[in-house]
Parts: C-alpha cells; structure tokens; sequence
C-alpha cells in the first residue's frame, strides 16, 4: 500500500507563486500551521539516499532545530514550509552570491528558455558565454560549460593525464573538495567502491609547504600529471619574502619545470576573488582552471577552461590526432544558465558585487570576533580566513575541532532566525541583515560561554553534526 502524503504541493501553489515568501503573506499565520515540519527528513531519507542532493545539506550537518526542508529563498533569506524565515548563511553551497531570486538574472534565464533552452546545435548564448568567459580571465583561450564542478576538474584531470601522457594526480591535502568522482574521493576517508589502483594514483601535498610538493615530485619523477588546488581556502598563498614570490607562484614555477600540469580549481573562487578570478589576484597563470559556484547566482553553470594547447585536445579539427573524449554533456551548455551566466557578470561589474563580498565579509568577520570576546568564547569560538569567503571554528580546550560546540551554536543562531552552517554571504547581505545578525550572535555566544563552563550537552537539543568525510555513519 502507498503511504498517505499530504498532498500539498510547495510548487505549484497559485499563491506561493504570486506571493512567494511568508514576508510577503498577510501575516505569519503559516507559522506552525500550515505543514507539519516534523516529517520531512524522514520522506526525503526515504526517497534520496543521503536525504538531499549534497552531503552538506544532510541530516548531519545541522543542529535539531534547523529546518529540515526549505521552501524557497529571496534576497539573502530562505524560508521553510512551516513559515520559519532565516537570514542565510549557507547560500546555496556558496553558489549564490547576488542573492536568491534576483530578478535581472532570472529574467536572462527566462530568456535563454524563451529561446528554446538547449538546441540542436551550439546556441547563439553558447558561444557568447564562452567569449565572454575568455575575455574575463587572462589564462583563458577555450573553454568547455557543464553543470557541476565536480565533471570541470574531472575533465582537467582527463585533460592533463592526457596531455603529459603521464598517471598520477598531486592533490592539495587541506582542500575539502574537488570532485565527487574516484580520482578525489579515493584519497578522503570514503573509499568504498573505489578500486585500489585508482586510490593510489592521487598523492597529496601541504597547502602553503612547497618542500612538500618538492618531495612528492621526486618521489615520483615524470610520472605525476597535475597539480591540483584551489587558489586560496582558509589559507592565502604564503609569500616568500627572499625571493618575493608567493606560494602558488612557486607551484607554477615547479610545474612548469617538471612538464606538470598546473590546474587551479577557482570553483569557489572564480568570481569572488576578482573578475579575474583570484588568480589574478596571485599573479600566477594556470594551464587549466575550473569554475563553478558564483558563475549564475544559483544556476547551474560551471566550466573547464585554459590554454589552447591543453584545451585543444578536445578538438575535433585537428585532422589525423588522435582524439580526447572531453567533456560531452546534452545539457552543459543549457542556454537558461548561460544566459544567466552573462547575466550575472553584467551584474557583478556593475553593481560592484565583488567589493561588497570583501566588505561584507570584513565587517563580519570582525562583529563575530568582537562578539566571540565580550563573551569570553574567542578561544573557542572564531571567524577568519579572507573576509571574501571567511570561516568560523568551534575549537575544544585543546584546540581541536569541537562538533557539539560547533552545533550548539548553529543552533542557537537558528533560534535567532539565522542559517549558519558556515559564512556565506551575498549582495543582498547589507546593513540591516549584519545588524541582525549581531543582535544573534550576542546571544548564541551567550548560551555558548555558559554552556562551555556548565557542560555543552546540557544545552544541545538533539545529535551533534558530524564531518561530511568520515568513513562510517
Ligand atoms: C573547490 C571546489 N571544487 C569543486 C567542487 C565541486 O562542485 P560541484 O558540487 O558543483 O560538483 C566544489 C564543491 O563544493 C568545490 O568547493
């Protein structure tokens, strides 16, 4: 027998459409009326392994209270069917960085629709998303569109293992992410269903420690690929002050001596750091670069790009070379999401949504830390990193990464009406949503300083979150 659902459909509803966010309703009347929250994680596990289509949005990542469903977003808020708004934090995975539902850029991806949305040859919008992509970043003579980050490094693996002829895979070991395929995978802690010969073809190196990347090279002579990293994380590049070059300047340097492949994974970077992406920022030129997360402000655009002679190999009019399988995908250059790329860019060089990233973040990342102290949490509790894309701790009296602390205060943000699974923010993110924030901070870190002196699981309301990468659930 089926279950019985309710059969509301979040939607398709005339109203939600006309009148989409509980702000916008005659009051908040929806509030714990409308929906019963209470199943959702239960009806998502059950149909979606994982329970979402991102192990960051599971189940384990968020305190008890957080919603266990979104409804829709605007601006810099999402809300929940249950009627619970949130300024958000979490936007998107970052993939946002104008703000949710921005009209100018819907309306472009409206157009790219209009026009028939993915046709039977390249499109108009096509080929002038990848011109517009080449003039943007220097190091940029072709690039190839797809829908996820992941499938761009997979291709500028694919690309440099073909280029050099070469096997194995260096990898920045502090860097969280670059795939959800093996060749990344099999070097975290989840391994299963990954063949051996795979798991040993990726190395890792210190971010910050060029000695370390020095070794794995001759450890390994002419036999390793690509260097992959993403330009900057938690850590800026280091600058040597001897030589009066910075870290990823030297990684260029060893590359290019030793025929590596030099791949820059700006997924998270690439329009945030600067139009040029942080490369520009660093002053070093990649062979391959992949973008992803703030091309379209949510849509799904991401690309492989680089220098000709790499990207080259994809070609098909070369007569007589032997070919590369690169990236082919039906829907990688849907014109919906490249119209909404093109968009986005007019956006971000006119509105100055770049600069107001790195302000936002600044005046953030100080309020948090200033918050932290009047508490008496700052060991504890901390932001840093560039202010462009800062991150918050949860540290134990060790030092150590302190979960139920971490989930304490995710969950008292909640309380306050913030999402703040980390620091994400956008355009929209302006004055009155940093002093809201404040306002929640001041007592989350409250509860916090409390909780740390009489006990953390005293005030914790259901299971602490726990690291997306871990080997057993
Ligand atoms: C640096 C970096 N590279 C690649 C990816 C993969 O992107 P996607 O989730 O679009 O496949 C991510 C996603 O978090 C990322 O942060």
């Amino acid at each position: 027998m089926p279950e019985q659902r309710p059969k509301t459909s979040f939607l398709h509803s005339e109203d939600q459409l006309k009148n989409p966010s509980p702000e916008n309703t005659s009051d908040n009347s929806t509030k714990g009326s409308v929906v019963d929250s209470s199943d959702f994680s239960r009806r998502l596990n059950a149909v979606i392994p994982g329970g979402a289509h991102t192990y960051s949005r599971g189940d384990d990542q968020f305190p008890s209270n957080a919603p266990q469903i979104l409804q829709g977003g605007k601006g810099s808020n999402v809300w929940s069917p249950d009627g619970r708004r949130f300024i958000d934090y979490g936007m998107a995975l970052r993939a946002v960085s104008i703000g949710y539902a921005e009209p100018e850029i819907n309306a472009a991806a409206v157009r790219g629709m209009e026009l028939g949305n993915s046709l039977t040859r390249a499109s108009m919008i096509e080929l002038e998303a990848a011109e517009r992509l080449v003039s943007l970043v220097d190091s940029v003579d072709m690039v190839k569109f797809t829908k996820n980050g992941s499938t761009a490094t997979s291709a500028a693996v694919k690309l440099a293992r073909a280029y050099t002829g070469r096997t194995l895979i260096a990898r920045c070991a502090q860097h969280p992410f670059f795939s959800y395929d093996d060749w990344f995978i099999g070097s975290t802690p989840i391994t299963r269903g990954i063949p051996t010969e795979t798991i040993e073809q990726t190395k890792t190196f210190a971010y910050n420690d060029i000695a370390s990347l020095e070794r794995l090279v001759s450890q390994y002579p002419d036999q390793i690929a690509c260097v992959i990293l993403e330009p900057v994380a938690s850590e800026t590049p280091a600058t040597d002050a001897g030589q009066g070059t910075n870290y990823l300047q030297q990684v260029q340097a060893l590359c290019r001596t030793h025929g590596i492949v030099f791949i820059l994974d700006e997924t998270i970077t690439g329009f945030r750091w600067d139009m040029g992406g942080a490369q520009k920022t660093y002053g070093v030129t990649p062979d391959i670069s992949t973008f992803g997360k703030a091309m379209a402000n949510g849509f799904s655009v991401a690309a492989v790009a680089g220098k000709r002679e790499v990207m080259e190999l994809g070609a098909i009019n070369r007569p007589g070379e032997e070919r590369l399988f690169l990236l082919s995908t039906t829907h990688g250059a849907e014109m919906s999401g490249l119209s909404a790329f093109l968009a986005t860019m007019d956006f971000l060089e006119r509105n100055q949504v770049i600069p107001h990233l790195w302000s936002y973040g600044a005046k953030l990342m100080e309020s948090f830390n200033r918050i932290a102290s009047r508490h008496g949490v700052e060991q504890h509790i901390k932001a840093g990193g560039p202010a462009a894309n800062p991150y918050y701790l949860t540290l134990d009296q060790k030092g150590a990464p302190w979960f139920a602390l971490r989930t304490l205060f995710a969950q008292e943000m909640i309380e306050q009406g913030i999402l703040m699974p980390w620091l994400a923010f956008s355009y929209r993110h302006g004055e009155d949503e940093l002093r809201r924030t404040e306002l929640a901070l001041e007592r989350s870190m409250e509860v916090c300083a409390k909780a740390i002196r009489e006990g953390v699981d005293k005030y914790l309301r259901g299971p602490e979150i726990k690291p997306v990468f871990r080997r057993y659930n």
